[in-house]
C-alpha cells in the first residue's frame, strides 16, 4: 500500500488497455498525459490486456510485438516505470480466476445487453434482435459475412473487465465514453458480491479527468478521433512523422468561411484550435487573437510544426525504448510483481468466502 505524506493510503487507480497498434494524438490528450499527471497522488496500475485480445481473431507474433509497442508507447508519452506499475494481464495470475467466480455471477442476458458485445457480433455479421420475449437474444446469420459463431470470450469480455478492476480493490478508473456501461457492470457485480458474501470489494468510481480534451477526427469533426477509423487522414498518431502531420492537418476539414473562431458551428476549426490550446498551453481566446485575419492555411501550417514538435520527444523516446526489450521487460516484471502481491490478496480473501477450501502450507 502506498502512503501520502501525511500517512493516508493514497487512492488506487487502474486502468488497461488493449495492445492495438499506435495511439492516437486522442489517447494522449484526452487521456495518457492527463494521467502522467495524477502518478504522484496515487497508486496506479496500467495494464495492458492481451487476454482480452484474443476475444477477436488475433495473430500470435502481432500480439507479442503489440505488448512491447504499447508499453513503450506509454512510457515515451509519461508513463513514469517509477511512480507506476505497468503490468501485462496475463503476467498476473488471479485476472481469469476471479473473472470466473464472477461469471458464475452473472446472467447471460446481462452480458447479452451490453452495446459493445451488440456491436462487436454485428462485425462478425450477426444481427443481434432484442425484445424476444425472454432474456435472450435472437442471433440471425447475415448471409456470407456471418462466421461459424460468437466465441463465449467475446460474451464474457466485460466480466474479465470487472475481474481486472475488482482484482485491486480499484478506487478510481479512467476509462473513455463507450467503456462506462462496462464499468456499470463492474460496480453492480462488486454490489452483488457484497451483498452475497460479505463486503469484499470497493465500489470503483469513473475518473474523469479535469482537463482532458476531447480530440475529434481531422476527416469529420463531428465525430471522436478513433484508431479504427477507416479513413487514413482522419486520425493522427503520435508516432506519426512531421510529413505526415503536415499532410493529415493540411487535407483537415475545416469549415465554411474565414473566420479562425472556436464557435461550435465551425466544429473543424474548433477542433483544431483545440488541439493548438492542448499542447502549446495556450488558451483559446490568445490563440484567436493570435490569428485575426489570417486564414486556415496559417492556422493549419503553424498547427502542423506544434503538432510535430510535442510529438518529437515522444517519437523520440519511443525509437530508443523500442530498441530495448531487456529494459521494457524489466519494467513489466517489476509491474507484475507489483500488481501479483496485490491481487494475491484480494483473490484468496474471494475464495475464503466463496468457500473454496484453503490448500494445506
Ligand atoms: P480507446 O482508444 O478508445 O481505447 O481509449 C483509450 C483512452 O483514450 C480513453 O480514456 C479515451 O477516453 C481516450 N480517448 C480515445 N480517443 C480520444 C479522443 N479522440 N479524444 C479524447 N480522448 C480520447
Ligand atoms: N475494455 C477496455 C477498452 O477496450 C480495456 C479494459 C480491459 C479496461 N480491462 C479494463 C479498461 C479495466 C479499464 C479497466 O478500452
Amino acid at each position: 500500500m502506498e502512503k501520502d505524506n501525511s500517512g493516508k493510503p493514497k487512492p488506487v487507480i487502474l486502468t488497461c488497455a488493449q495492445p492495438t497498434g499506435s495511439l492516437t494524438l486522442g489517447n494522449y490528450l484526452g487521456a495518457i498525459r492527463n494521467w502522467s499527471e495524477m502518478l504522484d497522488e496515487h497508486e496506479c496500475y496500467f495494464g495492458i490486456v492481451d487476454l482480452h485480445a484474443i476475444t477477436t481473431p488475433s495473430q500470435p507474433a502481432v500480439l507479442r510485438q503489440n505488448v512491447f509497442e504499447c508499453i513503450a508507447q506509454y512510457i515515451a508519452c509519461g508513463l513514469d516505470p517509477q511512480k507506476c506499475h505497468q503490468f501485462v494481464q496475463s503476467h498476473v495470475m488471479g485476472h481469469t480466476e476471479l473473472a470466473w467466480v464472477l461469471t458464475c455471477n452473472t446472467p447471460i442476458g446481462e452480458l447479452q445487453r451490453m452495446t459493445q458485445f451488440k456491436d462487436k457480433a454485428a462485425k462478425l455479421g450477426f444481427k443481434v434482435s432484442e425484445n424476444t420475449g425472454n432474456d435472450d437474444l435472437k442471433f440471425e446469420h447475415q448471409g456470407a459475412r456471418a462466421q461459424a459463431s460468437i466465441n463465449a470470450g467475446l460474451l464474457c469480455y466485460p466480466v474479465l473487465m470487472a475481474a481486472d478492476i475488482l482484482l485491486y480493490n480499484a478506487d478510481l478508473v479512467p476509462v473513455g465514453e463507450d467503456q462506462r456501461q462496462h464499468l456499470e457492470l463492474c460496480r453492480d457485480l462488486a454490489q452483488r458480491f457484497n451483498h452475497q458474501y460479505s463486503e469484499t470489494f470497493t465500489i470503483p468510481e469513473p475518473y474523469v479527468p479535469k482537463t482532458g480534451a476531447r480530440i475529434m477526427s481531422l476527416a469529420d469533426p463531428t465525430r471522436k478521433m478513433s484508431k479504427s477509423d477507416e479513413n487514413e487522414r482522419a486520425t493522427l498518431y503520435i508516432l506519426d512523422e512531421p510529413d505526415r502531420i503536415r499532410k493529415k492537418i493540411g487535407s483537415a476539414v475545416t469549415d465554411s468561411g474565414s473566420e479562425i473562431k472556436a464557435v461550435s458551428d465551425k466544429p473543424g476549426v474548433l477542433n483544431l484550435l483545440t488541439i493548438y490550446s492542448s499542447l502549446s498551453g495556450k488558451p483559446i481566446p490568445e490563440i484567436e487573437e493570435h490569428f485575426l485575419g489570417k486564414g486556415y492555411g496559417e492556422l493549419k501550417s503553424e498547427l502542423s510544426e506544434i503538432i510535430a514538435e510535442s510529438l518529437e520527444p515522444v517519437r523520440a523516446k519511443y525509437k530508443d525504448l523500442i530498441q530495448d526489450k531487456a529494459y521494457l521487460k524489466s519494467v513489466l516484471a517489476e509491474g507484475a510483481d507489483a500488481a501479483q502481491k496485490r491481487a494475491y490478496k484480494i483473490l484468496s480473501k474471494v475464495y475464503r468466502k466463496v468457500g473454496f477450501p484453503e490448500r494445506a502450507k
